[in-house]
């Protein structure tokens, strides 16, 4: 389990619907941030202090993709050092319209990584999700992942999202969705895969980052102090996880300070009722 200093509570941690298993609330994204060149030192340098933070502030899942360039190549260089004995969710996804690439993709992730397994594999986007899933279940009979998930973003795919959830969800362990104070389409969907047994990820949580940038002209509001919230950061990821189906967020970031923002997240309350209203209401205003 996370290491935790005695003079904190424990960071806020969410039991996997099917498993009982418990993760992090707060994950950790790697598109575009962590697609850089490996031979770029203060890059590299750079994506160390993150996965330290994120390691030292007990932030267990991080999700990629072979959609993300580098990414799972600088994880795999940078994991080792980083991690001194943390526990690490390992979530990657297959990424090809053609089913038959799935196996060697999800092989040559597996090697970028440097890990025995898988802790989550995806299907990207839902691409040829009827063969890749069959090949999924191989994986987990193998051992070479211990849970499944199905992803779309952006509001795509929705229609098929719920199609997939219907036909398939007793062979899954997660949905992961778009899901922000400024993109809400997903709450149903969310709710109808919490309801049918699977944990949900949330992604993009700051809209990209452009949340963050419209929020940060703005006052936090005194609900804020109330959550001890002292970023709008970890105000959003707390109304993100306020809402009962999310399992876990995962922000992306290229920077150790926005990680450790980001992962306060995990402590002190979440809002209750009253709170997520009065904030729903105070971003439609600020966003709307
Ligand atoms: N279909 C899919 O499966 C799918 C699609 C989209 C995303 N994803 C996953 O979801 C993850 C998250 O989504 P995303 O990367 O698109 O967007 P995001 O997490 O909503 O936003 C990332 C941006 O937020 C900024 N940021 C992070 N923490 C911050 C803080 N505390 N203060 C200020 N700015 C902050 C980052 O800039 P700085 O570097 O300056 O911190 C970065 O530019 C992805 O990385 C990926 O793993 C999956």
């Amino acid at each position: 389990m996370t290491n935790v200093s005695s003079a904190r509570p424990a960071p806020l941690e969410r039991a996997l619907p099917r498993t009982g298993e418990r993760w992090s609330a707060v994950g950790l994204g790697t598109w575009l941030t962590f697609d850089i060149n490996i031979s770029d030192a203060d890059a590299m340098a750079a994506r160390r202090e993150v996965l330290r933070s994120f390691f030292a502030g007990a932030g267990m899942l991080i999700d990629s993709s072979p959609m993300y360039g580098t990414a799972e190549q600088v994880l795999g260089e940078l994991l080792g050092p980083t991690r001194a004995g943390a526990p690490l969710v390992a979530a990657s996804k297959v990424w090809t319209p053609i089913g038959a690439l799935g196996d060697a993709q999800m092989a040559r992730s597996l090697a970028f990584w440097r890990l025995p397994r898988f802790d989550l594999m995806q299907v990207h986007n839902l691409l040829a999700w009827r063969e890749h899933l069959k090949t999924l279940r191989r994986w987990k009979d193998e051992g070479r992942t211990r849970l499944l998930g199905v992803t779309t973003s952006h509001g795509s795919k929705h229609d098929e999202m719920e199609r997939v959830l219907k036909a398939e969800s007793p062979a899954l362990e997660f949905m992961q969705i778009t899901y922000s104070p400024v993109d809400r389409r997903a709450e149903p969907l969310m709710q109808m895969a919490a309801d049918r047994g699977l944990g949900v990820i949330v992604n993009r949580p700051f809209d990209g980052g452009a949340l963050l940038r419209r929020l940060a002209r703005e006052p936090l509001p005194g609900v804020a102090r109330e959550l001890e919230c002292w970023t709008w950061a970890a105000l959003v990821l707390k109304w993100e996880l306020a809402f009962p189906p999310v399992t876990c967020v995962i922000p992306a970031t290229t920077r150790a300070d926005h990680v450790t923002q980001n992962l306060a997240a995990m402590h002190g309350p979440l809002p209750d009722t009253r709170q997520r209203a009065a904030l729903t209401a105070l971003f439609a205003r600020l966003i709307g």
